[in-house]
């Protein structure tokens, strides 16, 4: 940013020195059409990849598909398996819009029936192409990926869990980094969660066993339906680490938060989780730290009502008064 401005400045600078008419345009040109040709040529990559995705998505984007078999010399319609049904309105709000189909899946999926040894496909996995990439390294991707092999997912089940299991390679978006409402991070994060947990389909995509009742393995959570609504699983699950804005280290059971003084007080575990982002963003606009525990969740002890504050301190100074006209009078008393 400061070298824009220096650059800007100079321009400037150079344009009232000399006011050169031809070097203004030359310069003109290079602020303005330039960057107006690099937007350009990304808006028209991802658009010339929409047109290419339409064709797959006239079979993978609904619930019927159509072709021409020849053996019986028509068309045909088929059902499509709901497991291999894409919905391009959230493939286009993903992460990875800009691409087409076969950026990631082999160029023979063009052809229909696909060829057989597709099945043997192998994907990309995340750090393919996002690993050492400076673009991305605010995401710290390798820092992820090492706390991931360490879960508990990953250690009990190495190859069959991928990145893949909890980011839909489709529709993935950012959901903590960009959204402002706490709530719909929550949310947005659980249903990652749930989307297994609470679904034998998949989960037993990974083990063999029934994925347990969920309600009734917390249930010495008090409102549970109100702490699920307001804290991600991972804030009880995962260790938290510094550097990784969400914490991907999923720990046993045994290991997860069950003090509800972790986050039922001054210097609540969430202030540096969960509400990490916001903190920073209030502290600067409101002057003070944890803003938004105190206003719009009321936690115990991190916090006294308003009312019953004031309604203390009436009665604080009802009290001194009372004593000092107490003293008035004993005073004016003994001086008689
Ligand atoms: C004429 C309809 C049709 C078109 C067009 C089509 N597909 Fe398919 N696709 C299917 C059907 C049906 C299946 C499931 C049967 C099979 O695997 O062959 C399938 C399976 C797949 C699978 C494997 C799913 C799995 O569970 O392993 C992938 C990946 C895939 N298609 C990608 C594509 C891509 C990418 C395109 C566009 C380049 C495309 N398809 C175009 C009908 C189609
Ligand atoms: C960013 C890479 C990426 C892009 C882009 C992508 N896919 Fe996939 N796709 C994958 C991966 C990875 C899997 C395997 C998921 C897994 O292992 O759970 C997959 C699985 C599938 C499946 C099998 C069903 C499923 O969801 O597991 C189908 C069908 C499919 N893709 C079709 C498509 C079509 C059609 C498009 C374009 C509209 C597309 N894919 C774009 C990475 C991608
Ligand atoms: C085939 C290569 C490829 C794979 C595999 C891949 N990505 Fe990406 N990803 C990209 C590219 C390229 C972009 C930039 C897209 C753009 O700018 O339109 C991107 C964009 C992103 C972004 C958005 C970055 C931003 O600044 O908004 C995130 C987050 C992301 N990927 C996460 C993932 C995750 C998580 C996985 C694995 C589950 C993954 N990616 C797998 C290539 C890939
Ligand atoms: C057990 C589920 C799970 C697995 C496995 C997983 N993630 Fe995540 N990941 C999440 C959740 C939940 C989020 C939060 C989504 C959000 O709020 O943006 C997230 C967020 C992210 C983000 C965005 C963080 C940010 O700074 O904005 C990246 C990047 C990411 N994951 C990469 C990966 C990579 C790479 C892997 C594999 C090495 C992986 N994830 C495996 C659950 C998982
Ligand atoms: C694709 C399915 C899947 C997803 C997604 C998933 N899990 Fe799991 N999870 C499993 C399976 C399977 C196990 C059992 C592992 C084993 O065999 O020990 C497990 C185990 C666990 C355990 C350990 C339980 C124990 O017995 O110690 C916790 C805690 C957990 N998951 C939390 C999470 C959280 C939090 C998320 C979201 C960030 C998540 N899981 C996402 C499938 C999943
Ligand atoms: C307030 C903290 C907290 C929250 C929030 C929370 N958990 Fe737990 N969870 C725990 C504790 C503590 C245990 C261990 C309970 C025990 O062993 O009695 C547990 C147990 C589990 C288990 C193991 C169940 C078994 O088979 O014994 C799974 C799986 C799990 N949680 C997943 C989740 C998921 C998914 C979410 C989000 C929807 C979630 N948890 C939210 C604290 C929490
Ligand atoms: C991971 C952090 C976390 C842990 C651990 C936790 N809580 Fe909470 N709790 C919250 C948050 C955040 C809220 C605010 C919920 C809301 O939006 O009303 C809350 C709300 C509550 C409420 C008020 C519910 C309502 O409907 O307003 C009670 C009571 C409560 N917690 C008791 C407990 C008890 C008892 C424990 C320990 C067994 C516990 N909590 C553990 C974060 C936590």
């Amino acid at each position: 940013m400061l070298y824009l401005k220096k650059v800007c400045c100079l321009a400037l600078i150079l344009l009232s020195d000399f006011n050169l008419i031809k070097m203004k345009k030359y310069l003109i040109l290079l602020f303005t059409v330039i960057p107006l040709m690099y937007l350009y040529s990304q808006n028209d990559r991802e658009k010339e990849n929409r047109k290419i995705n339409e064709k797959c998505f006239t079979c993978h984007g609904q619930s019927t598909y159509q072709f021409y078999n020849p053996e019986a010399a028509r068309d045909v319609k088929y059902r499509m398996n709901p497991y291999r049904i894409i919905y391009s309105d959230r493939y286009y709000m993903s992460v990875h819009k800009s691409f087409k189909c076969t950026d990631c899946h082999s160029e023979d999926y063009d052809s229909f029936p696909h060829p057989s040894t597709l099945r043997f496909e192998i994907h990309y996995q995340c750090i393919d192409c996002h690993g050492g990439d400076e673009t991305y390294a605010k995401f710290n991707f390798e820092k992820i990926e090492e706390e991931f092999l360490s879960s508990i997912h990953s250690t009990n089940h190495s190859d069959e869990f991928s990145c893949w299991m909890c980011h839909s390679p489709h529709y993935y978006s950012l959901s903590a980094r960009k959204e402002s409402n706490t709530k719909n991070i929550v949310a947005y994060s659980n249903s990652i969660c749930l989307n297994c947990h609470s679904n034998i389909d998949n989960y037993q995509l990974i083990s063999n066993e029934r994925n347990s009742d969920l309600i009734s393995k917390h249930d010495w959570l008090p409102n549970q339906q109100a702490h699920f609504n307001s804290v991600r699983c991972i804030d009880c699950h995962a260790e938290m680490n510094e550097d990784v804005l969400v914490a991907h280290k999923i720990k046993s059971k045994n290991d997860a938060v069950k003090n509800c003084i972790e986050c039922h007080s001054q210097n609540s575990k969430l202030l540096e989780s969960l509400y990490r982002y916001d903190i920073k963003e209030r502290t600067s606009k409101y002057g003070f730290y944890n803003a938004r525990i105190l206003n719009e969740t009321f936690i115990i002890g991190a916090n006294r009502n308003y009312l019953l504050n004031i309604l203390s301190v009436v009665m604080a100074s009802g009290i001194l008064l009372l004593i000092l006209f107490h003293l008035f009078f004993r005073i004016i008393k003994k001086t008689k």
